[in-house]
């Protein structure tokens, strides 16, 4: 048996891109509110084009969403048919905290939180909850500039504290930042940050960088404190780069693409920022913000898991005349020749999600945990809402076979894996409805129109036998 008794199996959402009830019970607005549809989008989400004044009239996909707010008890009573005993989350900051300031949070919207645990408890799922999954309150990036300011780490810290204390006995998994490294491809989408004309970017983004690591090693400490059964990840966009030839300097170049996201999981895992990051920043004047105290923080409170996404591998060149990237999770990428890819143009690599999971496991040795992976793809169903998604059964399965290859034969330690988008949801990188992950339809388009009316799709029963069996029937 390669999964070992009690291997997590679930799926993974984020608040943002299910919850809707942007308004309701007092939630304030967050930056990833603000992220428009269209070709306006990318640049709002790098944080070059300004958008910080929230338009009722306008539609922003997350808006309403799959208004999950008001559907949690059907949909996780499906996950739970499926079999699921895990659940990933996130909780959004400005349910708790509306405005992210405020000394008292909104009982409001903790209570939401505890309502959606225990209804997870009902079914004996683990919820697994993202503390924050991009999401930032808009009055702190307007009033403080989000994570370029230092009193972000009190603000966090304080959503912490409630939320640990809160939910103890209910959540026992968590994970401090989603995708941390995504702060350096997408500022804005990730840590709220704007970049100024006046100001440098490196710079802006490294201090940003700085402060959540710091404050993701508080959060560690503050939940082992409050609770000694928690246990809490780290969490990377993983993007396996590959050398375009075997020319060292590609080789190099693929090296420090890798580097270039490694350097947070270093810190969150070893406790201290690795010599070439050091060296980097050095060259580049960049002097990173350390206060009393930082150090021995970092150190002494590392991650328990390692969390991570795959969806695709990448090819890097040290050519700087190839610039004809292709589509992948907001990290360019140059086409492998190798490989076909999704409607979207990510490259689908299920031995790279192998190749994945050994670099991180042989780096550092501690747990992993799969906290991300599927297929967005143009589903059409029927008039039931049937959809015959066997490219999504495919996909997946090969994947899992790759996951399982890397646990039996190279002896990977794995807590778990959870699909991201068990069912239809926003899509975080073009805020489309059409780009479909679920096993679960959601009846809504692109313009915000449908019955939000929930269907089960071929793969929900492919998903519930895959669980059934520990992974064996794929
Ligand atoms: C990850 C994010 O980058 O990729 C998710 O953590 C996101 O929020 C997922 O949804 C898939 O990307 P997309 O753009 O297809 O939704």
């Amino acid at each position: 048996m390669a999964f070992k008794d009690g291997f997590l199996w679930g799926g993974a959402i984020s608040a943002n891109q299910s919850e809707g009830a942007y308004n309701v019970d007092g939630r304030g607005i967050a930056n990833v509110d603000l992220c428009p549809t269209g070709d306006i989008r990318d640049s709002v989400l790098m944080g070059k084009t300004k958008m910080f004044d929230f338009d009722e009239n306008y539609f922003y996909p997350g808006k309403a969403a799959i208004d999950m707010y008001h559907y949690y008890k059907e949909d996780i009573a499906l996950f739970a048919e499926m079999g699921f005993n895990v659940y990933r989350l996130s909780i959004a900051w400005s349910r708790i905290f509306p405005n992210g300031d405020e000394l008292e949070p909104n009982e409001a919207g903790l209570q939401f939180y505890e309502d959606v645990f225990k209804e997870c408890q009902k079914y004996n799922i683990n919820p697994l909850v993202t503390i924050s999954h991009f999401d930032v309150p808009m009055h702190l990036v307007k009033e403080y500039g989000s994570w370029r300011n230092r009193k972000m780490i009190d603000f966090y810290e304080r959503l912490c504290r409630v939320i640990f204390k809160r939910y103890k006995g209910l959540v026992k998994y968590w994970i401090t930042f989603n995708e941390i490294n995504m702060v350096l491809e997408a500022p804005f989408l990730s840590s709220g940050l704007f970049i100024e004309e006046h100001e440098d970017a490196e710079l802006v983004k490294f201090t940003a960088s700085h402060h959540e690591l710091v404050a993701s090693a508080l959060a560690t400490k503050i939940a082992h404190e409050v609770d000694s059964e928690n246990m809490v990840g780290c969490m990377l966009a993983s993007i396996a780069p590959y050398p375009r030839t075997c020319d060292p300097k590609d080789v190099w170049k693929a090296k420090q693409v890798e580097n270039q996201s490694y350097f947070f999981i270093d810190v969150q895992v070893r406790g201290e920022y690795p010599a070439y990051t050091l060296k980097e920043l050095e060259r580049k004047n960049i002097v990173l913000p350390f206060k009393e105290g930082d150090r021995e923080l970092l150190k002494q409170h590392t991650v328990d898991f390692i969390g991570f996404s795959y969806y695709s591998s990448s090819v890097v060149s040290a050519d700087p005349t190839l610039t004809d990237t292709i589509g992948g999770n907001l990290f360019p990428s140059l086409p492998n020749p190798y490989l076909k890819s999704s409607d979207w143009g990510w490259q689908i690599d299920p031995l790279g999600l192998r190749i994945t999971m050994n670099n991180i496991y042989d780096r550092y040795q501690k747990p992993l945990f799969i906290v991300e992976n599927g297929l967005g793809a143009v589903d059409v169903p029927d008039e039931s809402g049937y959809v015959e998604d066997d490219y999504r059964i495919s996909y997946l399965s090969e994947h899992m076979r790759a996951m399982r290859d890397a646990v039996e034969y190279d002896g990977v330690d794995l807590l778990g894996y959870t699909v991201w988008g068990p069912i239809d949801i926003v899509s975080a990188s073009t805020g489309e409805m059409k780009k479909r992950y679920g096993f679960i339809y959601v009846d809504r388009d692109n313009q915000g129109k449908g019955t939000l009316k929930r269907s089960k799709k071929k793969s929900f029963e492919w998903y519930k036998k895959v669980i059934k069996s520990n992974g064996q029937d794929l």
